[in-house]
């Protein structure tokens, strides 16, 4: 049986690593922090906005977006203004063509997370990142980047993980001193993914 190259959840269309235009892809583009594919957490977020709703024109900043198809998710369904960035600059390829697949438009930013300014911050309403925070040395990182982002007033933030080590040790930090939770998520399609996801409120 020849494998599965493509598949539609949440509204949103992606190609898999058997795609052939992946495949091509990945000859020249060898992302190196993992954002080789479309990681398990993101189909949370898109769940989470389904329920919860997203304004149109609001402004979304996907921080390690990878392929970004969260930001995709956003644009496609709810009319948001997304950015997608990310430390790699291997990973946007992936991206601009799953934004032409799904008929979207999504502003990328090469840089890393810890390098965000309050600047830029001030411009986002909601920040969301999934399966960023996978590494010990990346709870420090993020940890800043959230405090600065509360800091603007940035009324939303959602990071989104499977409930790594790290991830809960981030999240703790917050859990004590801000107006922020831990929530349980599931989601069954495209296939059972049960994760956390980490909101932070203004
Ligand atoms: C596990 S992948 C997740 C990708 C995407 N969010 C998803 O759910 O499919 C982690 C992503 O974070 C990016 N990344 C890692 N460290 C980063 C940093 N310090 N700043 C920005 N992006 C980073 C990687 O390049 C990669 O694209």
């Amino acid at each position: 049986m020849l494998p599965e190259t493509a598949m539609k959840s949440y509204g949103v269309r992606a190609l898999l690593s058997a795609h052939p235009e992946i495949r091509k892809l990945k000859r020249h583009y060898p992302s190196s922090v993992h954002g080789n594919k479309i990681w398990a957490s993101s189909w949370l977020l898109m769940d989470y906005f389904k329920r919860q709703g997203l304004n149109q024109g609001t402004r979304v900043m996907e921080i390690g977006c990878g392929w970004g198809l969260t930001g995709i998710y956003c644009a496609k369904n709810h009319g948001a203004v997304v950015t997608g960035l990310d430390t790699d600059a291997d990973v946007f390829p992936y991206l601009q063509l799953h934004a032409d697949l799904n008929k979207v438009k999504i502003a990328v930013l090469r840089k890393p997370f810890e390098k965000l300014k309050k600047e830029e911050l001030e411009k986002v309403d909601v920040l969301i990142g999934a399966d960023i925070c996978f590494w010990e040395s990346m709870v420090d990182a993020l940890t800043k980047l959230i405090r600065r982002a509360i800091g603007s007033q940035v009324p939303l933030i959602l990071i989104a993980d499977p409930g790594r080590e790290p991830f809960e040790k981030m999240g703790e930090t917050f859990i004590k001193k801000q107006k922020a939770e831990v929530l349980d998520w599931s989601v069954k399609r495209p296939r059972n993914i049960h994760g956390r996801i980490l909101r932070i409120t203004k």
